[in-house]
């Protein structure tokens, strides 16, 4: 079976989505803006079919059968939801969406309506995550017991930008930040206490934040983001018998190598492939479609909703505050007394 998709957002990350995937043959049928004029530019220029001048008329399209959600964080669980109203099956960017209680609910009405849902978190498909869980459950760098990331980036400065209001779910978490901390609950498991610190802008989200995160046995995770510096974005993995470095950019298909306990490198890798990126996630989304095993994989809904209750907290501790939050949240790992 061919899975059909269609596109919801026609910005930044919606282009390269479409563009890795078709490159590795994914067959997109339509996409969905809010400007039909912006819809007929991205089919265009993407050979799409059919454009669809809302996101109402795309969930509608009886050809399409997964959606892919590229619009703002604040917006996911609606677009979603609308998704999964219509009987498709959903591949939602990240971070999910702004709160836990909200990646809840659009877990639970997949589930209900017996579709598949994913976080977008590319990474965790990428040949080199595959391979890192590999080598942690063969015990050859030990006890796992640090995990240290980065996720620095320079970006635009505007207050109507997308990344600084918070209408839009602004703030360096919910971009970057979910990156890391989603790689640390991936190596070390759902954190037992959370303990962060950051730096608001004007417009009150975080432009900076260092989180700790204890885990199950007493492993750390020493992560922090920032959207207005830039740093190689490294990663390690600090085992008792060894480690693993991830190269610049550890989220990105990139080099890596395992060393011993005294430093020396035992092993290389290259996860560089000709596949591009973001094609990963979607042919691993493609065979939890065809299948009909919507649970379980290397990005299972469960651990996204954990993902972003993790992030509740941090918000919390550090005081940033969106319109989601007015709704009860969900039960978040504790914060360090
Ligand atoms: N996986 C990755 O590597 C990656 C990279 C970048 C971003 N992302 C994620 O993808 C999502 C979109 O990011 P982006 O950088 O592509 O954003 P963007 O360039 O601003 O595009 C967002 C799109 O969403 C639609 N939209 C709906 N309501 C909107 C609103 N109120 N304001 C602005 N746009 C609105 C627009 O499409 P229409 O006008 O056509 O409806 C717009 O083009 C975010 O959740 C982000 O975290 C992921």
């Amino acid at each position: 079976m061919t899975v059909r998709w269609g596109v919801i957002g026609t910005g930044g990350v919606a282009h390269s989505f479409v563009a890795d995937c078709t490159a590795a043959g994914i067959t997109f049928v339509a996409v969905g803006s809010r400007s039909q004029e912006r819809s007929d530019a991205f089919a265009a220029e993407h050979g799409i079919p059919h454009a669809h001048g809302s996101y109402e008329a795309l969930v509608a399209d009886d050809e399409v059968d997964a959606v892919y959600v590229a619009t703002p964080h604040s917006r996911h669980a609606e677009d979603a939801l609308l998704a999964i109203g219509a009987g498709k099956h959903v591949l939602v960017e990240k971070a999910f969406t702004i709160t836990a209680a909200e990646a809840r609910r659009v877990v639970d009405a997949a589930r209900r309506a017996d579709v598949a849902v994913m976080e977008a978190m590319w990474t965790r498909f990428l040949p080199q995550s595959r391979m890192i869980r590999q080598v942690l459950a063969e015990g050859r760098i030990g006890r796992p017991r640090v995990v240290e990331a980065t996720h620095h980036q320079a970006l635009p400065s505007d207050p109507a930008h997308r990344l600084n209001d918070p209408a839009l779910g602004g703030g360096a978490m919910l971009d970057l930040g979910v990156y890391p901390i989603s790689f640390a609950v991936d190596v070390l498991g759902v954190p037992t206490a959370v303990s962060a610190s950051g730096t608001l802008s004007e417009q009150g989200v975080d432009t900076q934040m260092g989180v700790v995160l204890t885990h199950e046995g007493g492993a750390q995770s020493v992560l922090h983001f920032a959207l207005d510096v830039r740093s190689p974005n490294t990663a390690s993995v600090i085992g008792e018998d060894g480690r693993i470095d991830v190269d610049a950019t550890w989220y990105t298909p990139t080099t890596w190598r395992i060393r011993d306990r005294d430093g020396a490198v035992v092993e290389e890798f290259d996860g560089r492939e000709e596949l591009a990126g973001y094609a990963h996630e979607a042919r691993a989304f493609e065979e939890m479609v065809t299948s009909g095993t919507h649970e379980g994989g290397p990005m299972d809904p469960e651990e996204t909703v954990a993902v972003m209750a993790v992030m509740d907290e941090a918000r919390r501790q550090v005081g940033v505050r969106y319109a989601a939050d007015a709704e009860p949240g969900l039960e978040a790992p504790p914060a360090v007394p």
